[in-house]
């Protein structure tokens, strides 16, 4: 049985005060829910999330890493650097990244190897956006997204990382794939990799993210092939985010 996971993904929002009320409410939330739950605060407040969650239920993890390990990299962050301050996960190939920052394949490759090279778990986010869905081409982009990780790093390299569907369409607009549409990408994705390896395709988590609501998550989540959520806007809500944590139980 693969274990749910709910991953609050801050993007560029909090402050210190902000940050310690939802932290705080998030570690007395989740006690004795059987799923995993995991915060992606922006990197200056890891130090501060370690502090709050430290002997929590909760993990926690970078928003990006930098591809490159050490060096004259102003302003990027390492994979070790994340590791020593404590970070289970790191988001790789956020559609913001990709789209806003220039982050190609290629860079989201190199990144998603850096990860685990550190022994953090790379949650690599692939999606089409509205334009390529009308167009047909939903599989097929997500396909090649994941496919560029699989030639760079083999298969059995998702055995020690996540995927997390997130139609760039769905992000932040409020509008929430159907169940039906979230699980036939994800049941198309574990198909891929099944063709590969089966063992690594069951024991695979996909979350699905794009607009996931407390009032949505249940039925997402109840999809045989959805095995979490990563979410955006409600993560910074206490009682939104429990609950979306809850729906995943
Ligand atoms: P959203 O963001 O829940 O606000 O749509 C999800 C994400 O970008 O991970």
């Amino acid at each position: 049985m693969r274990k749910k996971l709910v991953a609050g993904n801050w993007k560029m929002h909090g402050s210190l005060q902000s940050n310690a009320a939802l932290l705080e409410q998030i570690r007395a939330g989740v006690v004795g829910l059987a799923c995993e739950v995991a915060v992606f605060p922006p990197y200056p407040y890891l130090a501060q999330t370690r502090a709050l969650l430290s002997d929590s239920e909760v993990a926690w993890g970078g928003q990006s890493l930098s591809e490159y390990p050490v060096g004259a990299y102003t302003a990027e962050v390492s994979a070790a650097m994340l590791l020593d301050f404590g970070c289970r996960y790191v988001l790789v190939g956020h559609s913001e990244r990709r789209a806003l920052f220039g982050e190609t394949d290629a860079v989201v490759a190199a990144k998603f190897a850096a990860a685990q090279q550190a022994s953090l778990i790379p949650v690599l986010c692939v999606g089409e956006t509205l334009a390529e869905r009308e167009a047909g081409l939903t599989t097929s982009v997500v396909s090649r997204q994941l496919s560029v990780i699989i030639e760079a790093q083999g298969v059995a390299a998702l055995a020690s990382a996540v995927v997390a569907y997130e139609p760039v369409w769905a992000i932040g607009t409020g509008v929430t794939a159907t169940p039906q549409q979230a699980q036939e990408v994800h049941a198309a994705i574990r198909r891929q990799v099944a063709v590969l390896d089966a063992s690594v395709a069951k024991g695979l988590r996909i979350l699905y993210g794009g607009s996931v609501k407390p009032q949505s998550a249940a039925e997402l989540f109840g999809q045989v092939d959805v095995d979490g959520g990563l979410v955006g806007g409600a993560a910074l809500v206490a009682d939104d985010f429990l609950a979306i944590c809850r729906a995943a139980n």
